[in-house]
């Protein structure tokens, strides 16, 4: 048995409950289930819009379920107030674009390197343990080790894209060979986006690999089987 463990983002949780600015589907009752099935983290995106995750979803979350929080956040001051405020075990900085359905691709660590890592140090400061969402590129790999992160969550969008076509083995050599130099950094490793029961596999198999952090297509397998149900197929599909 593989010792990767699981993140389970709740957002789409949100995201239903949107649909009506009503109070259910609740993400603690989800976070709840999804401890209860084998999730070994809650992961929320907190979003300029808060268009899913509200801040009081994370309050709740916090202050009622015992477990290890994990918050996908823009690198802002904004949102660097918010985890000092609620202080989730870990934080991953992602890049935030206006129009963007969800998340594409990594941070561009060098155009915002100075206020990234500002963001590093404080939060490394108050016991926050910090990710860069990251290509699998080594350049990224190595200027997140040098700009103090703990950790790198590798972009897996193109790898999930590239699933069936040609250029799957070379997406999946890339995020080897980016895995391996987070590895010989010393730096956690996590990937995600775009992870589902049928791409993951080959990521579970990656010598060293900590968390996959998986989302849309646990919560859209959930319309159909339950939460439970989804939560640990996607957990037996990973180890
Ligand atoms: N990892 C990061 C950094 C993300 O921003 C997201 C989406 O919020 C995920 C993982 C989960 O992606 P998906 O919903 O495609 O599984």
């Amino acid at each position: 048995m593989r010792n990767v463990k699981l993140g389970i983002n709740i957002d789409h949780i949100a995201t239903l409950r949107e649909g009506r600015k009503d109070k259910n589907p609740d993400p603690l009752e989800a976070a709840r289930v999804v401890l209860k099935s084998g999730g070994d983290m809650i992961v929320m995106h907190l979003r300029h819009d808060r268009r899913h995750i509200k801040d009081a979803d994370i309050a709740n979350v916090r202050e009622n379920v015992k477990c290890l929080l994990h918050l996908e956040m823009a690198a802002t001051k904004e949102m660097e107030k918010i985890a000092l405020k609620y202080r989730p075990d870990s934080v991953c900085l992602v890049p935030e674009f206006e129009d963007e359905v969800t998340t594409r691709g990594g941070l561009k660590l060098k155009a915002n390197s100075a206020e990234i890592k500002r963001i590093t140090k404080t939060l490394s400061k108050a016991g926050i343990e910090v990710s860069y969402f990251v290509d699998p590129e080594p350049q990224d790999i190595r200027m997140a080790h040098n700009m103090g992160a703990d950790a790198v969550e590798l972009c897996t969008n193109v790898y999930a894209e590239s699933w069936g076509k040609k250029f799957q083995a070379g997406e999946l050599e890339k995020i080897q060979l980016a895995a391996y130099l987070a590895k010989e950094l010393e730096l956690g490793l996590h990937a995600g986006h775009g992870l589902d029961y049928y791409n993951v596999a080959p990521l579970a198999k990656i010598e060293g690999m900590d968390y996959l952090n998986i989302g849309f297509s646990v919560i859209s397998r959930a319309v159909f089987v339950g939460l439970k149900t989804a939560v640990s197929e996607m957990k037996r599909a990973i180890q």
